[in-house]
């Protein structure tokens, strides 16, 4: 089952413009979807659309199995959600702040203590959330988020301007919620590192077009396709002509080697190959191996 099915929007804010086009994204019960994409990609228009925060032009919106249109009530009721930068009331306490959103929710008062619990700020007592630190302020605004139970979280770029040490605690937080609670979270981000260590599934979105969807294992096996393995040798071409029978697709690029990735026992024979023949080996390097570099080639494309 799908908490969310959003498939085919399109969307633009100036005439012609397209800012979304033809965007379909499934984010599974139970799972943590990363949604990543560069700035201005497109991330925070679906979101909203996703949200009904904006009238959707085209495409379909189902969420829980249903019709977002026709069941918009029953499904904002089961999402908690934090786009862009949280909206607190800066004058007052975590718990003030709480208990004005505890009575628009109508929910029952101790829930107010459970949340702060949850998100690690029971013990902030009187201090003013406009004297918190951005981490506190988006765990105040993840507790907001929380107060009505919701089984679904929709969070755009909560760890955005967050230093490592935020970073690490937001995403034991989320994975918390996911694995204790068994809260599907819908994440977005610019920075796949950011990420990466939480989610399961992954989309990724581009100018407005979705570039990539899949499983993190699915991502990880695109990078090995790109994945390459350089050698700075002393005579390139030499060494180029001998691989040639075994390495057919080895190429030469900036006066270097380049091979597509190899194990550890075809470097170490490559190496005692090109020495054997004289030719010195000045360095092997592992080019385009990190997800980030993954990333960037397929958001450049
Ligand atoms: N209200 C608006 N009116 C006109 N254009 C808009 C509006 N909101 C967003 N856009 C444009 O739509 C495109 C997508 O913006 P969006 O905010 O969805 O990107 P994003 O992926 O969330 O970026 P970021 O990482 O910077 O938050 C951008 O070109 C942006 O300028
Ligand atoms: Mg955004």
């Amino acid at each position: 089952m799908y908490s969310i099915e959003a498939l085919n929007l399109s969307h633009h804010f100036t005439k012609g413009e397209r800012v979304l086009d033809d965007i379909s994204l499934r984010v599974k019960e139970g799972s943590i979807f990363g949604f990543l994409g560069p700035n201005g990609a497109g991330k925070t228009t679906t979101l909203r659309l996703i949200l009904g925060l904006l009238r959707k032009q085209q495409g379909d919106i189902r969420l829980f199995g249903k019709p977002f249109e026709q069941h918009r009530a029953a499904a904002l009721r089961q999402i908690g959600s934090l786009i862009e930068s949280p909206s607190l009331y800066g004058q007052l306490n975590a718990a003030e702040n709480l208990l004005v959103w505890q009575k628009v929710y109508q929910c029952p008062k101790k829930r107010i203590a459970e949340v702060l619990d949850l998100v690690g700020l029971s013990n902030t007592g009187a201090k003013k959330a406009g004297q918190f630190s951005l981490g506190m302020k988006q765990r105040l605004a993840i507790a907001v988020a929380l107060l009505h139970e919701p089984s679904l979280l929709i969070l755009d770029e909560p760890t955005n301007g967050l230093d490592p040490g935020g970073i690490v605690e937001m995403r034991t937080l989320l994975k918390i919620l996911n694995q204790e609670y068994g809260i599907t979270i819908l994440i977005s981000s610019h920075l796949l590192s950011e990420i990466e260590k939480l989610v399961t599934e992954v989309g990724i979105i581009n100018h407005g077009k979705m570039v990539f969807q899949g499983s993190l294992d699915e991502l990880m096996e695109r990078q090995q396709q790109v994945a390459s393995l350089i050698f700075e040798v002393n005579r390139v071409e030499q060494a180029l002509q001998m691989l040639a029978d075994q390495h057919p697709t080895a190429v030469i690029v900036q006066g270097k080697l380049k091979l597509p990735a190899l194990s550890n026992e075809d470097t170490a024979a490559i190496t005692r190959r090109l020495v054997t023949e004289g030719i010195d080996v000045y360095g092997i390097t592992r080019g385009d191996n990190d997800l980030e570099t993954i990333f960037m080639n397929i958001t450049n494309n």
